[in-house]
């Protein structure tokens, strides 16, 4: 058996808080009905000298520190995302340079939508097999707030900024993540039109049809993973959904039997950040003390693509 184990974590939100009672002044929506659909209360936003850079800097170098590492340890750096700053250089490749990591790091981005993040600790897992040096540092990072279309309500409401990290380190005798992953190509229920088409970057949703595809395919990620580990969901200590909607959550709790305080999430206060919803969920479950060394956390996200991917990643 081979795999990793998750060392630290880091987490940044910008410092402006949008509550629903600001977006009611945007658009025609109400606290009720946002919280009554979505469970969100309030999102975060980059404001002005805020970027995806400095919210990735800021998660990373928390999660660096904390591990205890020197950035030169660090072989594989995968920033999981939809919103960096420039379509090239990556996310990734910036930073190399800010955080001084090795040039022979591999370091790129990768868009799974809100799968991202555990896509990257899959995909991390596999390279730092590879890799001469055994330690990994996965991101997840975004800027939604920039590509939000504050005319259409039924979008505008759902969606935050943030940044998470993650420091993991390969083992010989270390648990393999029993990674699952899936993808099924859909153009037209959730897509962000890119550069090619000449229309706005806007996020364009089919809510009600994400919502089917979201009560369809967490539950059975879960499960699978699980499965694939061996073990029985009542064996896993916490569980780190994807934050997208507290429906979604509740609808998967109840129908796996999950205890609900192993599932606690912080969706009511960043709402839904895509690939970064997952690695800030992990950073405030460490940094609370509801997940400890030696406990293992089912993580698992679902969104744009389609996309889904769920893991088994226990804290050193
Ligand atoms: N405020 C007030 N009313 C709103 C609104 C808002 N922000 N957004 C939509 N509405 C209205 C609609 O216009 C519609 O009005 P109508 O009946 O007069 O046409 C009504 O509310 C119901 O809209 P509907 O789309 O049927 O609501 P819903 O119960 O499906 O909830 C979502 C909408 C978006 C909350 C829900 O579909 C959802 O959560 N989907 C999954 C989204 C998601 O998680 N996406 C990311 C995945 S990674």
């Amino acid at each position: 058996m081979s795999g990793i184990k998750l060392i630290s974590t880091g987490s940044a939100l910008p410092a402006q808080e949008v509550t629903n009672f600001d977006l009611e002044k945007k658009v025609d929506t109400s606290d009720e009905w946002i919280v009554t659909r979505t469970g969100i209360k309030s999102r975060h936003y980059c404001g002005e000298g805020e970027s995806h850079l400095g919210l990735c800097l800021a998660a990373a170098r928390q999660a660096l520190e904390r591990a205890g590492i020197e950035p030169g340890q660090i072989g594989v750096c995968l920033v999981a995302t939809l919103t960096q700053d420039t379509m090239t250089p990556s996310a990734a490749c910036v930073l190399q340079k800010e955080l001084g990591l090795a040039e022979d790091t591999v370091c790129f981005d990768l868009n799974a939508a809100c799968a991202g993040f555990v896509y990257g600790l899959h995909t991390a897992e596999c390279l730092l097999a590879a890799s001469e040096r055994k330690y990994g540092l996965v991101i997840g990072g975004e800027v939604l707030s920039r590509i939000t279309d504050f005319t259409d309500r039924s979008t505008c409401v759902l969606f935050g900024d943030g940044a998470g990290a993650a420091i993991v380190r390969w083992g010989e005798d270390y648990p393999s993540l029993s990674a699952v992953m899936g993808s099924r190509g859909n153009s037209g229920v959730l897509y962000i039109p890119g550069v090619n088409t000449g229309d706005p970057s806007y996020i364009h949703m089919d809510g009600k049809e994400v919502f089917r595809f979201a009560v369809e395919v967490l539950p059975r990620c879960a499960k699978e993973v699980a499965a694939k580990a061996g073990i029985s969901l009542d064996e896993v200590d916490r569980f780190a959904f994807h934050q997208a909607n507290q429906r979604i959550l509740d609808h998967a709790i109840k129908k796996l039997k999950l205890d609900p305080a192993k599932c606690t999430g912080n969706i009511a206060h960043t709402g839904n950040t895509s690939a970064a919803s997952v690695p800030i969920l992990l950073d405030q479950l460490v940094s609370s003390g509801q997940l400890r060394s030696g406990q293992k956390v089912l993580c698992a996200g679902f969104g744009g693509g389609l996309t889904w991917a769920g893991a088994l990643l226990q804290l050193a």
